[in-house]
């Protein structure tokens, strides 16, 4: 496994507190596709959610109905988690499930998919989901096509972050997890869910300072760099408070029933 993925717990680890206040959760329309692409109500639904962290998309789950399982393999990520839900949450590698096959409907991946190996963390998924079940993968991001003071802010973050990954760069696209769905024999749909964000400056900084390309800065640059974005945002949003035009892109693969045509 190449170093950025078997250290990205431990970035993750370093910003839980940042990431557990300020992160943004996920719209109801993105529930609502999820349960129409995987054909799965999630009331009910026994769900294991893969790198859960600090448990935003896992509440989201059992808000709906879901009986969750949460996974992650950053310790402090799951403290958080255990601090507000009761669910059980497992400290294991994604990508070996310590999960019998066929115990889960749903194997759902928010934000956390492009951390794994994309092969044997599918075929894991699979195992576990069964037949009739579905695993799933979703990414909340910016949309600066439609801001342009979104537009510079990413502008600026890709200029002075070496690791930023973001939808300003030349070529960004999502993860390639529908590919990697195909390539394990589940039949994929894909969809966008567009929303929009309300969220006071300090937070918006906050959970800038919560992704992993400012997570891996030295720790004197990151604030120096968030005190400028602080006041370049704060020349647009003189009163504090952002709107912010969001995307979610969902993708999700469904393993048929033996014997179903
Ligand atoms: C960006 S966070 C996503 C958290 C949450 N699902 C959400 O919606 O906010 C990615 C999480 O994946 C976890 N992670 C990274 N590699 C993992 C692996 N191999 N197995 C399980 N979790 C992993 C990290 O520790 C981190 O908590």
């Amino acid at each position: 496994m190449n170093e950025r993925l078997a250290d990205s717990h431990r970035v993750f680890d370093r910003v839980s507190q940042e990431y557990d206040a300020a992160r943004p959760h996920y719209p109801e329309a993105l529930y609502l596709a999820l349960e129409t692409l995987s054909g799965i109500r999630l009331a009910g639904a026994t769900v294991i959610d893969v790198g859960a962290g600090t448990g935003i998309s896992t509440r989201g789950l059992l808000d709906r109905g879901a009986r969750v399982v949460a996974v992650d393999r950053g310790e402090l990520m799951l403290a958080r988690l255990r601090v507000r839900t009761d669910c059980p949450a497992l400290l294991a590698d994604g990508n070996d499930l310590p999960l019998r096959a066929g115990a889960a409907d749903l194997v759902t991946y928010a934000q956390s998919w492009h951390w794994l190996d994309p092969a044997l963390s599918v075929a894991e998924a699979v195992r576990v989901v069964g037949d009739g079940g579905a695993v799933a993968g979703w990414w909340n991001t910016v949309d600066p096509g439609k801001a342009d003071w979104l537009a510079a802010n990413q502008v600026r973050l890709a200029e002075s972050c070496p690791g930023y990954i973001g939808p300003v760069l030349p070529g960004w696209s999502m993860p390639p997890m529908a590919a990697a769905m195909s390539d394990a024999g589940l039949s994929v749909a894909e969809t966008w869910v567009d929303w929009t964000r309300s969220v006071p400056l300090e937070d918006f900084l906050t959970d800038l300072r919560s992704h992993s390309y400012i997570a891996s800065m030295e720790g004197g640059v990151a604030t120096e760099l968030l005190a400028r974005e602080r006041a370049e945002l704060g020349r647009v949003f003189p009163d504090g408070r952002l709107t912010v035009p969001m995307r979610v892109y969902l993708v999700v693969g469904r393993r048929g029933r033996r014997g179903a045509m």
